[in-house]
């Protein structure tokens, strides 16, 4: 082909798509089938299966709103016909048709094409094809596999949890607070640190938003956040990335009974209005609504004490002092069907900020909101120490050096008063809504121990 004809070619192509983009009568798949449109359409999206049978084309057309079956017949223009059935998956087309409910289609609707336009010719060689995939090569094409009905739903999910969320808050007076992304000192501990070089020093990614938070509540009150959390996690675990979205909140003149309240409440909300505005979605994923709609606050607590005495009865190996592993949580969770609060953690297992009990200083003011079923923590909080002494003690006995610390003790100097919050992790939260086998399938690309592409 010579330069002139190729670039005819591709301004002709170029033209297509132009008129594709400017035409302002396509309507949205989902329109056709929530039955708000029947008759004459024109859609555009993409090719997502087709199969030929007596002379007759059915094509799965997608678009970000559903999939639909479109038909093409022969007698329409044999040459359209040919090029169509010689299409690549993934190509995009424009068409004109008639849709009409049918219920010999899979979406219950379809369209008889009266012209297709291509838009984009794809590569013939679409690697994601109908044989069964590992997880690794789903998770080396992602890029790609976010095409997929359980991706695209996950993310509608994903969203829709996070409107929720950040629309409770608001309305509640919490007001949306960034803190930053490089930090010098671990706020959970520095064995899960990500270190990272800051123009010739030191500097870390951030675990948690809330040492920077605590300063924040002093100046506009009730505060929030999302934003990536980051833990160097060596373990392999199916609810560990190494990337994760936290929503954090904090909130001054607050105890640990009160961050349980807001927390209850708070999770209620987000799983009473994920099943009422999502309940196509949930089910795709074997999430019965109703089930979401069960979760209503007060929730349960149990004690620290009484969680131990739960698991090592259901055959965990425990004693009064560690940490729950997955493992431990698991035993806990699973005959549990709504969340519940286990709350005074020893000191041992939790950072250095959270509050000793006056009554009992073995135990700190701390909950974990576990998700049942065997999923685990959903979120970590409680009350942190606002007394100068005590601070500077608990910094001793976890051997950490003030120096390191010195900005966040001078908050416990000025106008220190009972504070409290939480974190949750958004995938955590989706992983147990959406019933995941794992945590990676709650976010678009993640970032594991063994991952970081694409
Ligand atoms: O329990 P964590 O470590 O608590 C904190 O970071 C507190 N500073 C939060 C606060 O009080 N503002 O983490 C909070 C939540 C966990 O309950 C879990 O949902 C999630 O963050 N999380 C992770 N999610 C995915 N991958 C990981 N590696 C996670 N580590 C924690
Ligand atoms: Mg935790």
């Amino acid at each position: 082909m010579s330069d002139a004809s190729k670039k005819d070619k591709i301004t002709k192509k170029d033209k297509t798509m132009d008129k594709a983009i400017e035409k302002g009568d396509f309507i949205e798949i989902g329109e056709i089938l929530h039955g708000k449109k029947t008759g004459s359409v024109s859609l555009r999206g993409w090719l997502a299966h087709k199969r030929s049978s007596g002379g007759i084309q059915f094509i799965i057309l997608r678009d970000p709103s559903g999939f639909i079956q479109c038909t093409l017949s022969k007698d329409i223009d044999p040459k359209v016909f040919d090029e169509i059935e010689a299409l690549p998956i993934e190509s995009v087309i424009a068409i004109d048709g008639e849709a009409r409910a049918d219920k010999r289609a899979p979406s219950g609707h379809e369209v008889s094409i009266k012209k297709v336009d291509i838009l984009f010719k794809a590569e013939p060689d679409w690697p994601i094809v109908k044989k069964k995939h590992g997880p690794e090569f789903l998770l080396d094409k992602r890029h790609l596999w976010l095409r997929s009905d359980k991706m695209q739903a996950m993310l509608r999910v994903r969203s829709k949890l996070i409107e929720i969320a950040r629309q409770w808050l608001l309305e509640h007076g919490y007001i949306e607070f960034q803190s930053p992304i490089f930090i010098t000192a671990a706020c959970e501990g520095g064995s899960t640190l990500f270190p990272v070089e800051y123009f010739g020093r030191q500097a870390y990614l951030t675990q948690s938003w809330q040492l920077h938070a605590e300063a924040a509540i002093s100046s506009i009150g009730k505060i929030f956040t999302l934003a990536p959390s980051f833990r160097a996690e060596k373990s392999r675990t199916r609810r560990h990335l190494a990337e994760y979205w936290h929503l954090e909140a904090e909130e001054p003149f607050c105890d640990l009974e009160g961050t349980m309240k807001m927390q209850e409440q708070f999770v209620s909300h987000i799983c009473q209005h994920l099943a009422k505005e999502m309940p196509e979605q949930l089910k795709l994923f074997g999430r019965d609504p109703k089930e979401m709609l069960a979760v209503k606050h007060p929730l349960q607590r149990i004690t620290y004490d009484e969680a131990i005495e739960i698991i090592k009865k259901g055959g965990g190996d425990i004693k009064w002092g560690d940490d729950l592993t997955w493992v431990h949580e698991k035993i806990l969770t699973k005959k549990h069907k709504v969340p519940f609060f286990v709350y005074k953690y020893p000191k041992g297992v939790k950072a250095f900020y959270h509050m000793p009990d006056p009554k009992d200083p073995r135990v700190t003011l701390s909950a974990d909101l576990m998700a049942p079923e065997g999923y685990g923590e959903l979120t970590g909080g409680g009350q942190r120490i606002h007394d100068f002494k005590q601070m500077m003690k608990r910094l001793k006995e976890e051997k950490l050096d003030p120096k390191a610390y010195e900005w966040y003790i001078d908050l416990r100097k000025w106008g220190s008063v009972p504070h409290s919050g939480f974190g949750m992790g958004i995938e955590r939260m989706l992983m147990w809504i959406l019933k995941l086998e794992h945590i990676r399938d709650a976010i678009a690309f993640p970032r594991t121990l063994t991952r970081h592409y694409p």
